[in-house]
Formats: structure tokens, sequence, C-alpha cells
């Protein structure tokens, strides 16, 4: 499968620019709207097909709802990670996040279904907080600004209700000496050209830069390099991180390590019209810090499918296809598939205005948050249990 990727020197410190009819896509930016099944064929993964998701199903006793609706949609080997397990192989899940500001909602995509194959497996769960990236690649952070939003960030991971038994947490400026251990031997068979490839290096980025995705490498080889035991890493993730489990994947055999699977998710978009969930858009980000009222004011003034008027919209019928508020309602936040149709057909017939789905989500985005909180809250007693020691 051939890549295309498309340098645009000079354009944001000259970093790569995926182009897909338009959409920019790279672990540090997407933007625009994004076609998946050109994404699929330019990054070179397997399209999560209905064998697949059943075979899960099986192992998970149920299909959660981002596999339903279709929010993981493809995978690396991800048959022969499931294979593994069925052969008594272990494995082991690795996900991460890039402590540089507060989480959202997006965040929480790769890490609601990460718990959902935890339970389902039984697995070890590996989760990485680059510090040390998000300090490199953000001019205007501190470590100073890094390590409180680390700390912040720790603790809505933890409420997402990992098992502490099963889960270790930790940041790569504390977890060092087996990270580096690893990075280093990952870093020697890297060229600066595939990193320039990969990533869209230039002259002006600094060497933590380049350096860096060897850091983010590392936990893919870090179960077996603890204990010498054979393991299977797959990763759950949103799809802009799979330049980095490119690199792993070609180091891994002459590391001596398999090559670690992967599962991707679409990206949850901005409550804006087009463009993913991002930090650097608050009014359009749902923040797991937002208070419920914040929130509700955030879904109210949302982008959506409907006509100007509530009389346009009885006579013509909305567009739930390109509407957030029903998006957000389909891929996460209404289980039930009997009434997610049903919001799609009344929408469309002008039997639903756009005040009335609005108000579903918001009621639910506000237990959501509830809910969380009060986890959040919890987490704060126990953060010791799941921080990776050396
Ligand atoms: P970060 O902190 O940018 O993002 C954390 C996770 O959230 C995913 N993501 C989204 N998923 C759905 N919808 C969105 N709008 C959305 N925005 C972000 C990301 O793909 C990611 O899975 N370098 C990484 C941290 C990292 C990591 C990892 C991530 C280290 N090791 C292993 C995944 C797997 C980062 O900055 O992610």
């Amino acid at each position: 499968m051939k890549l295309i990727y498309v340098f645009t020197r000079g354009v944001r410190k000259g970093r790569l620019k995926m182009q897909n009819s338009g959409a920019v896509v790279t672990p540090w930016e997407v933007k625009g709207e994004v076609d998946y099944d050109e994404l699929i064929r330019q990054f070179g993964v397997e399209p999560l097909d209905r064998l697949m998701i059943e075979r899960l199903g099986r192992h998970a006793g149920g299909l959660h709802v981002l596999l339903r609706r279709g929010m993981f949609f493809s995978h690396r080997e991800f048959g022969d990670w499931m294979k593994s397990y069925e052969e008594g192989v272990r494995v082991a899940l690795y996900t991460g996040r890039g402590p540089s500001g507060n989480t959202h909602l997006g965040h929480l995509i790769p890490w609601i279904f990460t718990k959902y194959l935890q339970d389902a497996f039984k697995a070890d769960l590996f989760f990485q907080m680059t510090d040390d990236e998000k300090f490199l690649f953000n001019p205007e952070l501190s470590i100073e600004d890094i390590n409180k939003f680390t700390e912040e960030n720790l603790l809505d991971i933890i409420a997402v209700g990992f098992d502490p038994k099963r889960t270790k947490i930790f940041a790569d400026l504390s977890y060092t000496k087996k990270l580096y251990n690893i990075a280093v031997r990952v870093a020697k068979h890297v060229t600066f050209s595939t990193a320039r490839a990969t990533f869209g290096f230039s002259e002006s980025s600094n060497i933590g830069m380049v350096f860096f995705p060897a850091m983010q490498a590392a936990p893919c080889f870090l179960p077996q390099y603890i204990d010498g035991k054979d393991t299977h890493v797959l990763i759950p993730c949103a799809i802009d991180q799979e330049p980095y489990w490119r690199i792993s994947r070609d180091v891994a055999p002459k590391l001596g390590y398999r090559k670690p699977a992967g599962i991707y998710s679409k990206f949850i978009p901005g409550l804006g019209a087009g463009g993913k969930m991002s930090a650097s858009m608050p009014e359009t980000a749902i923040f797991l810090s937002d208070t419920e009222c914040e929130a509700i004011k955030k879904v109210k003034n949302a982008f959506t499918g409907g006509q100007p008027t509530i009389r346009e919209q009885k006579e013509k019928g909305g567009n739930p296809d390109v509407c957030v508020i029903y998006s957000y309602l389909y891929s996460l936040f209404e289980e039930s598939d009997a009434e997610v149709a049903e919001t799609y057909k009344s929408c469309k017939s002008g039997g639903k205005t756009c005040g009335e789905c609005k108000e579903s989500l918001a009621k639910k985005v506000a237990a959501f948050l509830k809910e969380h909180h009060r986890r959040r809250e919890k987490a704060k007693d126990c953060v010791q249990d799941f921080l990776l020691r050396e």
C-alpha cells in the first residue's frame, strides 16, 4: 500500500500534512472533513469488518456502542491479537494521553473503549502520559504547566474505571529509566530520513521532537521488557496516532519483539460546524472539567442539521447526517438502536425539532459529567494504586 505524504514546509513548523480530501490528519493536528475510507487506504490499515466485530463481541459478551455504531472503524492485525489471546499468549493493552490541557470528551473515546477491552480480555493496560512530548512540541508550555495537567488528567483517566490491579499509568519524565532504555534501542533503528518522512520534521524542529517518537514507541515493548515474557500488545486510540505505530512495527522484529496490533477510532467532532473536538477551540469542546451548566450551554449552542425556523423544520425536515447533536447521540450517548433510528426518522420528517434533540443530549451529557466528577473525586484517594514505579 502506497502512503501518500505531502510536505508543506514552513507551515506549522514544517510538520507533515496527510492530505485527505482537503483534511489534514497528523498526531498533532486534525483539520477539516476526514474521509475515513480514504484514510484507511492512505495509512494502509484494515477496515474493522463484521466478522471481526462479531468475534470481539463473543469475547466481550456484547458489542460496545462505539463498535456497533462504527466509531471504532479500522485496525492493524487485531485478528492476530485475538488469536494470541485465544492461544494463551499473554496480551496487553497500551494507550495514552499527552497532558497539554484539560481532558475533553474526544480523549475519552479511546479510553472508554480500552476499558471495555480490558474487561473483556482481562488484560494489563499500560497507560503512557507523554509530558515530554507536550513540553517539546508546545513552545508556550513550561514543565510546571505540564506537571499540573499531568496531575489533573491522571484523575480523569482513573475515573474511566480501569481495573487498578491491571492498570499501570506512567509519565515519561518520571518513569524514565526503563522507557529510555527501550527508546534508545528503538531510536538506533530509525533514521532521521524515516522520522522526517513519517512526522514531517524540518530544519527548525528541535532535537527533542525528533527523538520523541522513540519514547511513544517504547511502551509497545514495555510489558515484555519488564519481565521477559512474550506479550502481544494492542493499541486502542484514534487514527491520528497511527504514524507512531508504523515506526514501532518496523522496529519490533529487529529488537526481537512482536509487532503491536492496533484498533482505531474516528474523531468525535467539535460542537461547531466541521472539525474534530479540539482543546484549541474551547467553546466547541466539552471538557471533563466543565460544570454541567457550562456543558449544557455548549450543547444548546451547537451546530445542527436543522432549518432556520421551526416552521421550516416541520415543513422540510432536518438533516441528521450533518448534525453534530445527532452524531453525539449516535456515536456515544444513545444506547438504544430503536431510539436512535426514531430520532433519525423524525428529524428527517420534521417531526422533531433541534430544540428537542439538544434538550435530550444536554441531559445525557450533564448526567455523564455528574458521574464523571463523582468518580474523579474518588480517584484522588487511589492515585498511588495506578502508578507504575521503576
Ligand atoms: P492526545 O492526548 O492528543 O489524545 C489522547 C487520545 O485521544 C484521542 N483523541 C480523540 N479521539 C476521538 N475524538 C477526538 N476528537 C480525539 N482527540 C484525541 C487520541 O487519538 C488519543 O488516543 N501522543 C499522544 C499520547 C500517547 C498515546 C499513546 C495515545 C502516548 N502513547 C498510545 C494513544 C496511544 C497524545 O498526545 O494523545
